[in-house]
Parts: structure tokens; C-alpha cells; sequence
């Protein structure tokens, strides 16, 4: 599957206001990560995947001075980033993919990701240039929601269309390990807002029933925290 597939159905997420819905989809998870992170003044953060640049924009906004870029493959998740950005807020977006980052070297102190790296056509090729793209004892923090065994995401890749990278937990660590990182930790992040109301549920291409949802929302999505030697 080619990176064109990607950016079109994600250009027409983009294009249909689906993108917009991510948001609050994945709002807490990633604030929950977020909030712990130890984000100093001036730190430079790359939001990997950024869509429509919530996380990226959170993420500009954790302490002065804080300078966040978001990359993303899709020219129109990128033009909906800079639309619902503000000049206030420190953060910019560019179009680019995770396999070739056009980043110097050690040009990062953090590289966030929200449920965007499993899309990567060569996924280690993407964790070699995180690795390249952070300075040293700069962290990866890396959270996606279809993991090997969830319940509920089982029918993601053909609902989706897409070729997807469905890996076990062990494996994406051994993925971050194999590409020099060290401290790699491994946890599972719930919705903190429970699975919602029954009643309020509409089924989708990636949920076909509120069951499914249920099973999916209890075993939480996948943390990775890696570390690149000091
Ligand atoms: C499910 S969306 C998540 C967007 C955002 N992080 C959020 O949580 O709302 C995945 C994003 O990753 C982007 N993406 C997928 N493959 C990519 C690649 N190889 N390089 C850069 N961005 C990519 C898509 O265009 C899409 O905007």
C-alpha cells in the first residue's frame, strides 16, 4: 500500500470534517500523556501525524517559549491545521512524511505521536528518523490505538482500506529498541470519560456495534516511551 493512499483517504477526512471528530476521540488519552510529560521552556516538539494540529497546538501551549511542529502526509490535514490555528500559539505545520522527515539531526526534545505511526509504509524507516530527528536523551511518545489482540480493531485494516501495521505491544518495543533507543516502557492509557452513553452510539466502518466499542474503550490505548541515549 503506497503513502498516496493514505494521504487521500486522509485528505478526505480532512475534506468531510471526519478529521475534525479526532479531537475528542483521542482529547484525553493524549492530555493524559501530554500532562505527564516533563515539557521545559523552549522545548522543541514534533507532533508526528499531527491532522488537524489540536495535539500540536496542546503541546505548544505546556510552557513558554515551547516551539511544536506538526508533519503530516496529507496537504489537507495540513491546511485544516493552519486554518484552526492562532498567531498566539506557537505552533506550525508542514507537509511531509514520517520516512523522510525534513528535520536536521538532535533538532528535538520530544516527538509526540497520537494514533497516526502504524500508517507508516516502512514503519522502522520512520522510528530511524525519530531517532535521527531528537537530540540526545530526547524522548519518543508514541500512543496508537490498534494493537495486536484489542478487541474492536480487528477489522480496522479492511474497513480502512489500508495496509496498517498491527503489531503487539512487545514488538513495537522491540521496534524502538532496535533503532538505538534505550528506557523503552510500555503502558496502556483509558479514556478517562468511560465509554459513554449506549444511546449516543453510531456505528462506523471501524466500530460495527457498541460492544465492540465497549471492549475497545477497557483495554486503553498503547503508550510508547522510548528514550535516545544522552
Ligand atoms: C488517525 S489520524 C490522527 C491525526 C491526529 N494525530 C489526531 O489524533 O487527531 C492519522 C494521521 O497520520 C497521518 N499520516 C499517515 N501516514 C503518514 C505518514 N507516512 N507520514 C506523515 N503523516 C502520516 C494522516 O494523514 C493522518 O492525518
Amino acid at each position: 500500500m503506497s503513502t498516496d493512499a493514505t494521504t487521500e483517504t486522509f485528505d478526505e477526512w480532512a475534506r468531510s470534517g471526519r478529521a475534525d471528530r479526532m479531537e475528542t476521540s483521542h482529547g484525553d488519552v493524549a492530555a493524559q500523556v501530554i500532562e505527564g510529560l516533563l515539557i521545559r521552556p523552549g522545548f522543541q516538539i514534533l507532533d508526528l501525524g499531527c491532522g488537524t494540529g489540536w495535539a500540536t497546538r496542546l503541546l505548544a501551549q505546556a510552557a513558554p517559549g515551547v516551539g511544536a511542529v506538526g508533519v503530516d502526509v496529507s496537504p489537507e490535514m495540513v491546511a485544516r491545521a493552519e486554518e484552526l490555528s492562532s498567531l498566539r500559539i506557537r505552533a506550525r505545520y508542514e507537509a511531509g512524511s514520517f520516512e523522510a522527515l525534513d528535520f536536521p539531526d538532535g533538532r528535538f526534545d520530544i516527538a509526540f505521536s497520537m494514533e497516526a505511526l502504524y500508517y507508516a509504509a516502512d514503519l522502522p524507516g520512520a522510528v530511524s528518523e525519530i531517532f535521527r530527528v531528537l537530540k540526545p536523551a530526547g524522548t519518543a511518545e508514541i500512543l496508537v490505538d490498534l494493537v495486536e489482540g484489542r478487541p474492536g480493531t480487528e477489522t480496522w485494516p479492511e474497513a480502512l482500506g489500508l495496509e496498517l501495521a498491527v503489531l503487539s505491544p512487545e514488538a513495537w518495543g522491540a521496534l524502538f529498541e532496535g533503532a538505538g533507543f534505550e528506557d523503552v516502557g510500555l503502558g496502556r492509557i483509558v479514556d478517562r470519560r468511560g465509554a459513554g452513553d449506549e444511546a449516543e452510539f453510531e456505528a462506523g466502518d471501524c466500530f460495527p456495534d457498541w460492544e465492540s466499542y465497549v471492549a475497545f474503550h477497557a483495554d486503553g490505548s498503547l503508550h510508547v516511551h522510548a528514550k535516545k541515549p544522552a
